[in-house]
C-alpha cells in the first residue's frame, strides 16, 4: 500500500518545519510505503528532516537528459543525489503547462530508471474522453506511448485530469475498470505485474471507499497533502485499511 503525497508549488521552509514535527509525533506503519514530492529546492532541506523516519522523498520530474545545457530543469541524477528515492513523470499538469508530449515523458521516466530512481509514472484522461467513452483507449495510448523499458521499480498513478483539484472522482466502477486495465496493459507490454495508485481529489472524506474499490493500491494526493493532519488521517485510513482487510 502506497501513500504519496504531491506537494506541488507549496509549502515553504518555515510550513515544511511545522509539517515535519507532527511526522515526528507519529507513529509509522511498517507496511506502507509513503514518499512526499516537495518543491525541487526544498527536497535536501525535507530529506534532512524526516532522515530517520519511514518516509521518502520524490522529485516532481526531472529532465531526459542526465546534464547539460538545459537551464531550469532537474537531472535525474541529481535528485538521486540529494536523497531522492521516486520521482513522479507525466503528471498532467506538467503534460498540459509545460507540452510534455508522450515520447518525451517515456525519455524522462527512462532517465529516471537509468539514475536508479523509481518512477511513479502518471496518466489520466480529460473529461470529454470520458464522457465520450474514449477514457479506455486513451488511457492504453498513453501507457503504449510512454512505458519505458526494462523498469523494475514503476508504479502508475490514475489521475483524471478532471478529477485533480475538482472535488469530483470517478465511480467506483471506473476506477475498478481503469486500474485493472492499465493492469492488463503493463503486463501484456512487460509481462510485469504493477501497482496503481490513484489520484485526484483524494481526500479525508473519500479515503477509507478509495481504499476499499479493488485494484487500487495507493494513493496520490495533492491538496489534502499540504496539512500534516490530513496527510496523517489519509496514512492512518491506509493502516486501517489493511489491518481490516487482512
Ligand atoms: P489533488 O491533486 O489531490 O489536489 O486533486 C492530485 C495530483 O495532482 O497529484
Amino acid at each position: 500500500m502506497f501513500v504519496a503525497a504531491n506537494w506541488k508549488m507549496n509549502l515553504d521552509k518555515k510550513s515544511i518545519l511545522e509539517f515535519t514535527k507532527s511526522l515526528h509525533k507519529f507513529k509509522f506503519s511498517n507496511q506502507i510505503n509513503t514518499c512526499i514530492f516537495p518543491p525541487m529546492t526544498y527536497i535536501d532541506y525535507l530529506h534532512n528532516l524526516i532522515n530517520n523516519l519511514p518516509i521518502s522523498v520524490g522529485g516532481q520530474n526531472c529532465h531526459y537528459k542526465s546534464s547539460g545545457a538545459f537551464t531550469g530543469e532537474v537531472s535525474a541524477n541529481f535528485l538521486k543525489d540529494t536523497g531522492c528515492e521516486y520521482v513522479l513523470v507525466g503528471h498532467s499538469e506538467r503534460r498540459i503547462m509545460n507540452y510534455e508530449n508522450n515520447d518525451e515523458i517515456k525519455s524522462r521516466a527512462q532517465t529516471a530508471i537509468n539514475s536508479n530512481l523509481k518512477v511513479i509514472l502518471c496518466v489520466g484522461e480529460k473529461l470529454t474522453d470520458r464522457e465520450e467513452g474514449k477514457a479506455l483507449e486513451y488511457i492504453e495510448k498513453q501507457i503504449n506511448d510512454c512505458l519505458p523499458n526494462n523498469f523494475k521499480d514503476l508504479f502508475i498513478a490514475y489521475e483524471p485530469i478532471w478529477s485533480i483539484g475538482t472535488g469530483k472522482i470517478p465511480s467506483a466502477f471506473e476506477i475498478q475498470e481503469m486500474h485493472s486495465h492499465i493492469k492488463k496493459i503493463v503486463f501484456r507490454i512487460s509481462n510485469k505485474y504493477i501497482n496503481v495508485l490513484y489520484g485526484g481529489s483524494v481526500n479525508t472524506e473519500n479515503i477509507k471507499e478509495i481504499l476499499k474499490i479493488t485494484n487500487v493500491d495507493g494513493v496520490l494526493v495533492g491538496g489534502a497533502s499540504l496539512k500534516a493532519k490530513d496527510f496523517l488521517a489519509i496514512y492512518s485510513a491506509a493502516v486501517k485499511h489493511l489491518d481490516t482487510s487482512s
